[in-house]
């Protein structure tokens, strides 16, 4: 089997942003004999082109640093204030600052430039998400010839939201200079035919469309999962019992509803929080009954959008503490902090509610977490909001749209109530899906797809 080498900007290691990923595919590396390749989290005072090789947890890491100026064009800005609102359908968040584009192509260079020296003839080379997109071109544009996969962890946007994306013809064209392309949902790769036919017709009308061919690239869709039968294990791990525990004993007899989310604006934060202030308003019975906790870990806070949204958020909390507190009951605990996955996986367990409930989402692994964490015999409820990918899978959560406060309220009311019979039907439902959705599933039938080694791609293919 040859060598896989994957690629994307976080590490493992280095942040818990990149943990679910890593411990996911490190089976699969270490099997492989490959290397895994990104920033290494630190800047460097002028462009560096030579990788550092360490070894982190087994694993062989290879890493540059990145000047700040090259940095900020390329993550905080063309990758986080062009590419991610815009693929989340927020136009009205974008930042266009053209000179970014010049650093996010820039900094692909430089992957390329350190990665070369590394790699051999047969590798299979696997690049993960929004901010590497044109990292096949700059491969190929250097005569790498290797089989290179990319997946998409982030949703495929609208062709309107695509068009609003400066540079949208070279980046699409970057995605076709890769042998396969995963996409999050079925929603993704009908987005993405949906682009194709339209620049279609516009050419079919006499319009003049870029040019543009998918030649011999497969776009398909890979639901990514995660280890639900591991979560399983880890919700009745000491760790997990001890926040168990605590948090049990704080909630006194109450339900308690959770979310966990990074502090991002996709999250539907706000909206959340206003259905749950309905729930309260609603349903005079439940206000002593119930308590929301809330845990979100600040996220990419240079960028003025994610500043708003936590002021936002804090707002809302603020409202809601206000309007519905008693001297000795809150209903709601918000926690701006990130917590270990044993931790989480304690909180998910006790948590009656799960509620993930983004506005848009590639696939939202928290939903397959807190499914995975539950006790069969005393299962919690799942309410999942339809613009998630994981919608496309778990069919037995309550599915909502988080831009209805009524509908979400209503379900978290069902869900708190729900008989324990049917709260045990949709749960095993809901655990067969993830089972049959996990992470080694997903990383399996992407490389089987992509293929094992080998050329495949002629000089001429390599512009
Ligand atoms: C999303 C993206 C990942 C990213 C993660 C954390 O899940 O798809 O690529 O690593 O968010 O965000 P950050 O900007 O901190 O890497």
């Amino acid at each position: 089997m040859s060598r896989l080498v994957i690629v994307s900007n976080r590490i493992p290691g280095k942040s818990p942003a990149a943990g679910g990923l890593a411990v996911a595919l490190k089976k699969t590396l270490s099997a492989r004999d490959g290397f895994w390749f990104g920033w290494s989290g630190a800047f460097a005072e002028s462009p560096e082109k030579k990788a550092r090789f360490e070894t982190v947890d087994g694993l062989q890491i290879g890493a540059i640093d990145l000047t700040r100026s090259d940095h900020q064009s390329y993550y905080a800005g063309f990758s986080n204030s062009i590419l991610w609102p815009a693929f989340h359908l927020r136009l009205d968040l974008t930042d266009i600052q053209s000179h970014w584009y010049e650093g996010y192509r820039g900094v692909n260079a430089q992957f390329a430039d350190a990665l070369i020296p590394h790699l051999k003839r047969d590798d299979v080379i696997w690049v993960h998400d929004y901010h590497l997109i044109p990292l096949a071109t700059e491969l190929r544009r250097r005569n790498i010839r290797n089989r290179i996969g990319f997946y998409l962890h982030i949703p495929f946007p609208t062709p309107d939201a695509l068009n609003a994306i400066p540079h949208h013809e070279d980046l699409l064209n970057d995605l076709m200079a890769y042998d396969l392309v995963g996409l999050q949902a079925q929603r993704d790769v009908a987005a993405f035919n949906e682009f194709i036919a339209h620049e279609e017709m516009v050419r079919a009308g006499g319009g003049t469309p870029f040019h543009f061919d998918t030649g011999s690239t497969i776009i398909k869709a890979f639901p990514i999962g995660s280890d639900p039968d591991a979560f399983a294990k880890l919700a009745v791990s000491p760790n997990a019992q001890k926040m168990y525990k605590k948090v049990e004993r704080a909630m006194n007899g109450r339900s308690m509803l959770l979310g966990v989310d990074r502090l991002d604006y996709s999250k539907g934060l706000p909206q959340r929080i206003q259905s749950y202030e309905k729930l309260l308003e609603n349903n005079a019975n439940l206000r002593r009954a119930v308590h929301m906790i809330q845990i979100a870990p600040p996220s990419r806070d240079t960028i003025k959008e994610y500043q708003i949204i936590s002021d936002e958020l804090d707002t809302a909390v603020g409202r809601v503490t206000g309007r519905f507190a008693e001297p000795d009951w809150l209903p709601i605990t918000y926690v701006k902090r990130a917590y270990a996955q044993a931790s989480l996986a304690g909180l998910y367990r006790l948590a009656k509610v799960g509620l993930v409930t983004p506005l848009r989402d590639g696939m939202n692994l928290v939903a397959h977490e807190y499914v995975g964490s539950q006790d069969p015999e005393d299962p919690g409820v799942l309410v999942l909001s339809r613009f998630a990918g994981a919608a496309e899978i778990f069919h037995d959560a309550l599915l909502i749209n988080p831009f209805d406060s009524d509908e979400t309220a209503e379900a978290m009311r069902r869900a708190v109530t729900m008989p324990l019979d049917e709260r045990k039907a949709r749960w095993t439902s809901l655990m067969a899906a993830a089972r049959e959705h996990n992470v080694d599933n997903w990383a399996d039938s992407f490389l089987d797809a992509l293929g094992d080694g080998g050329e495949t791609r002629s000089t001429s293919d390599n512009g």
